[in-house]
């Protein structure tokens, strides 16, 4: 089937966090599964290699018309626009809303100019949910458009598209009449079918936004590993490549190289690790908190990558100061150095007050580092405790957000480091799990089919063939009543 596949972040060029991995992992298991897919992202500036655009157009958003150059790098389309000409994917404030609407309108644009017709018009987060807004009421009069229907996948409900100022310019529905719009609610109240990112996550969801549902529910698809990217057996970045038969050596060399470059002793002690950006979400402030009295009652070394909020970052740094010999905290985004970690740790962190998915604790698992999650969302759903799960765990996971939950992981890990025979059989079982796109691309495609029985179609329509808007359609005088509107 076709699909139209729409993006804020896309890696290699464009990642913030975990969806710049998703979306490029499912493209390509829905590509080896035979599909057509077609994925529309900002072109960032300084981000893409040079290449000339290949489509030249105006948006047409009434009130919004904006010049594009889109830009072909495979099955990507890159969208050139004055809103991207940075290489900050977000600015966090109104603007972004504006930016995302290029995008958005940009890709449906894109299509009518290949003669791409897409069985699925699928939106990732709130960046894109006005791609239905504009399919249903700016481009409907498109016949390739006809077979259309739409796919939402919520990745993180923390971020909402809230919009205050001038978003009126950018919806086209002329049943909106609000002082802002929340683009995440208008997806989910709007598209054919919403996913998330896990089953946990999804039934936690399904409570936020049961109004908006309208009756729908919401299917949780538990993310995949990219293994050309993210395995120790392939990876570029790391000192020593290892196999899951074979990695005990390996993993020892990864783990002196990196604590050599932290400036750490390896003393044979547990080295607990922490891969994420610094925001509330993450429950980074949780373990600022625990931290200090757990150097203080062990032996432990810990080394951090990330940065966001300036507080967290600043406490972190003052435990690293106070404990110089234990913790190092690399502030910053630093790809090599996540994947380092993955490989020279004995365990990873993620305390998270909630978790969509989360892709961290999945890379750990498959470098045979152990994760010490909260259980919620997606850690839930792909961790299972040892300790309560003895003989079959991956991992350590607490219930409460809360400092005796986190020290009580901590220190069962500390534990479990001290018994090697129980420890390996605990690094194997995690590198035994299989998080593969394919299976998971496989249950996309189920709902795909669910939502568009018909979808089989990878035949193009010329323009000349398809019908021309007609100025006296409902649609047409919608636009030229919201034109005045916007002009006024
Ligand atoms: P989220 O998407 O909420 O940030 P995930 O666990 O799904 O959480 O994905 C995080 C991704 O971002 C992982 O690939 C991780 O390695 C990467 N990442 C997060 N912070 C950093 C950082 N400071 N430097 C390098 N990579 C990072
Ligand atoms: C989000 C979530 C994370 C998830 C990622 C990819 O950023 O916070 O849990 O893994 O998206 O789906």
């Amino acid at each position: 089937m076709n699909i139209l596949m729409l993006s804020a972040e896309f890696a290699p060029y464009s990642k913030t966090g975990g969806l710049g991995d998703a979306v490029p992992g499912l493209t390509q298991a829905l590509v080896a599964a035979g599909h057509e897919v077609r994925v529309v992202t900002p072109r960032y500036a300084g981000r893409y290699p040079d290449c000339e655009p290949v489509h030249q157009f105006q948006t047409p958003l009434p009130g919004y018309e904006v010049a594009v150059n889109i830009h072909c790098l495979d099955n990507l389309v890159l969208v050139q626009a004055d809103a991207f000409e940075t290489e900050h994917i977000y600015y966090g404030d109104n603007t972004d809303a504006h930016r995302f609407a290029v995008m958005c309108s940009a890709g449906l644009r894109y299509c009518q100019e290949v003669g791409f017709r897409p069985d699925i018009l699928h939106c990732n987060d709130w960046h894109s949910t006005l791609a239905i807004d504009y399919l249903h009421h700016l481009f409907s009069w498109d016949k390739l458009f006809d077979n259309t229907r739409t796919a939402l996948s919520i990745h993180n409900g923390g971020y909402q598209g809230w919009c205050h100022e001038n978003w009126q310019q950018l919806v086209v529905h002329p049943d909106l009449a609000r002082d802002h719009i929340n683009l995440l609610r208008y997806g989910i109240a709007c598209a054919d079918t919403v996913t998330t990112v896990s089953p946990t996550y999804a039934k936690e969801l399904s409570q936020i936004f049961l109004a908006d549902l309208q009756g729908k529910k919401i299917t949780g698809i538990v993310n995949g590993v990219d293994p050309t990217i993210w395995s120790p057996q392939l990876d570029v970045n790391l000192a020593t490549n290892y196999t899951t038969s074979d990695w005990t050596e390996g993993r020892q060399h990864n783990r002196q190289v990196l604590m050599e470059a932290a400036g750490l002793k390896d003393k044979q002690q547990p080295l607990f690790g922490l891969v994420s950006r610094f925001t509330h979400q993450k429950g980074i402030d949780l373990l600022i908190a625990c931290l200090p009295h757990f150097l203080q009652t062990s032996n432990a070394a810990f080394i951090a990558l990330g940065n966001g909020d300036a507080d967290l970052e600043e406490n972190l740094l003052h435990i690293e100061q106070a404990y110089p010999d234990q913790v190092h905290f690399h502030r910053g985004y630093d790809e090599t150095l996540a994947h380092r970690l993955m490989a020279g740790c004995d365990f990873l962190v993620m305390p998270s007050r909630f978790e969509p998915c989360g892709l961290t604790q999945l890379y750990a698992m498959g470098y045979g580092t152990i994760p010490i999650v909260r259980k919620t969302g997606g850690l839930n759903d792909t961790v299972r405790c040892e300790s309560t799960q003895n003989g079959q765990g991956t991992g350590f996971v607490f219930e409460h957000f809360d400092e005796s939950g986190l020290l009580w992981g901590l220190k069962q890990a500390s534990q479990l480091f001290s018994q090697k025979s129980h420890l390996h059989e605990v690094i194997e079982r995690c590198m035994g799990e299989n998080f593969s796109w394919q299976r998971q691309a496989a249950i996309y495609t189920e709902e795909y089919t669910r939502v568009n029985p018909s979808a089989v179609s990878k035949v193009s329509i010329p323009l000349t063939a398809r019908q021309q808007p007609d100025a006296h359609t409902p649609e047409a005088e919608a636009l030229d009543k919201l034109v005045q509107v916007s002009a006024a």
